[in-house]
């Protein structure tokens, strides 16, 4: 007799966007809603769903191992958080006073603080003590519904400290139930021993590290912080292109305080995502939906740096029809925060996105910002039985009653996680 591992019933409201590609522009308002569903799990993969009634008609014959009742509370996709700093040592509450004080977050880091304070922290702790941090933090992503995490480097600005964040993001792969999906990010910075000699900082980037992380296979991704003081198109082009040349797919910071052009840049040479964009401008979204750039938003980061300026995420949705992903940014500088249904709630009340749209850039379009929209995102048969149950009567109510944590149970790899 056929076995079934895992059901889960009296599902109040199943919400899914449908299908594995990216949902562009109109298409992410439409999702496949089923009011009073059923789930079946074999083996950590969704064989069927329905309404209770189908599903159940379906079990009659079939050796059912466990079944858990929902309470008739909303079930999702799990969330994807693709753009995350998650591995490093220290904080940086000590520039909160700087900062609202008026200084700018790019000034902070001219002065050698900011990303290049948490630089030293994340150099001087061991691989024990930032998995033992990073793991706090994956914790709370799980607690907030998240079940697919990216995780960049990009403190440690040697070859040996990036390696070492680098380890730690693959021990917490191997280790914890959140996947970590790894970007290689030796371009967040120039490090202070190379002040005033950035190329030669670049030549030890394309030359020993892009190579060895990806003989190591320790990243699938290569970022790079391509900003005004930070590094040039010219710079960024350079970098991403070697991470190309070995395997590692590109990813970019882009157009977040100055125009730079980051956007068309990704689109030249065929970035998977582009991320930030407070500053993009017209021609760069319409470079990105040419080539299929898909375009992640993190709207805690312009909330928490208190800028004026929001991703435009209408125009991209509206006129230029592309494919929108959300996440945290969550960094111990511009954004240090964990909680994706905080982005949600800033992504209804800044990027004016709709609830469905806030949805399905929070799993399906962010699975495809991390190449994974075949295996996870979305509900369907074939895919991996990564859901998040949410104590909530609709999709509209996370952003509403906002501040709190509506999850009331995650499973991952079809094993109930949270409960
Ligand atoms: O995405 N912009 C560059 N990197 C991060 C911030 C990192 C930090 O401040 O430590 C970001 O916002
Ligand atoms: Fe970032």
């Amino acid at each position: 007799m056929e076995r079934i591992d895992l059901l889960i019933t009296g599902i109040g409201r199943l919400v899914t966007p449908p299908g594995n590609a990216p949902r562009c522009g109109q298409q992410m308002k439409q999702l496949d809603i089923i009011i009073d569903a059923a789930l079946a799990i074999r083996e950590g993969i969704i064989v069927a769903f329905g309404t209770s009634q189908d599903v159940l008609e379906l079990m009659r014959d079939l050796e059912v191992v466990e079944t858990i009742d929902v309470g008739g509370r909303m079930v999702t996709p799990g969330l994807v958080d693709p753009h995350t700093h998650l591995v490093h040592g220290g904080s940086r509450e000590h520039e909160l006073a700087l900062k609202r004080s008026g200084v700018s977050y790019l000034d902070i880091l001219a002065q050698g603080g900011g990303i290049l304070n948490t630089v030293q922290s994340t150099r001087e702790a061991n691989e024990q003590e930032l998995y033992d941090k990073a793991c706090r933090s994956l914790n709370e992503m799980l607690l907030n519904g998240v079940t697919t995490v990216e995780a960049k480097s990009g403190y440690g600005l040697t070859l040996e400290d990036e390696l070492k964040q680098l380890r730690v993001a693959k021990r917490l792969n191997d280790t914890h139930p959140v996947e970590i999906v790894s970007t290689f990010m030796g371009a967040h910075a120039v490090p202070l021993a190379y002040k005033g000699r950035p190329e030669e900082y670049i030549d030890l980037i394309v030359n020993e590290m892009v190579p060895k992380v990806a003989e190591e296979e320790l990243a699938e991704f290569c970022d790079v912080f391509c900003e005004k003081g930070v590094f040039s198109i010219e710079q960024s082009r350079r970098i991403l292109l070697k991470g190309k040349e070995c395997g590692l797919l590109p990813k970019i910071h882009a157009d977040e305080i100055e125009p730079l052009g980051g956007a068309e840049l990704a689109s030249e040479i065929g970035a998977i995502s582009a991320e930030h964009l407070l500053s993009a401008t017209d021609k760069g979204f319409a470079a990105m939906a040419e080539h299929g750039v898909i375009p992640v938003l993190l709207p805690g980061t312009s909330f928490n740096l208190g800028l004026a300026k929001h991703a435009r995420a209408r125009d991209m949705i509206d006129t230029y029809e592309l494919p929108v992903a959300l996440a945290t940014d969550y960094n111990p500088g511009s954004c240090p925060t964990e909680s994706i249904q905080l982005i949600m709630m800033l992504a209804s009340l800044n990027l004016k996105m709709t609830p469905e749209e806030i949805l399905t850039a929070c799993t399906i379009n962010a699975a495809n910002a991390l190449g994974r929209g075949e295996s996870i995102g979305s509900i369907a048969v074939g895919k991996r039985a990564d859901l998040t149950i949410f104590d909530a009567p609709n999709l509209a109510y996370l952003p509403y009653h906002f501040g709190i944590n509506h999850t009331f149970g995650v499973i991952k790899n079809g094993n109930v996680i949270v409960w």
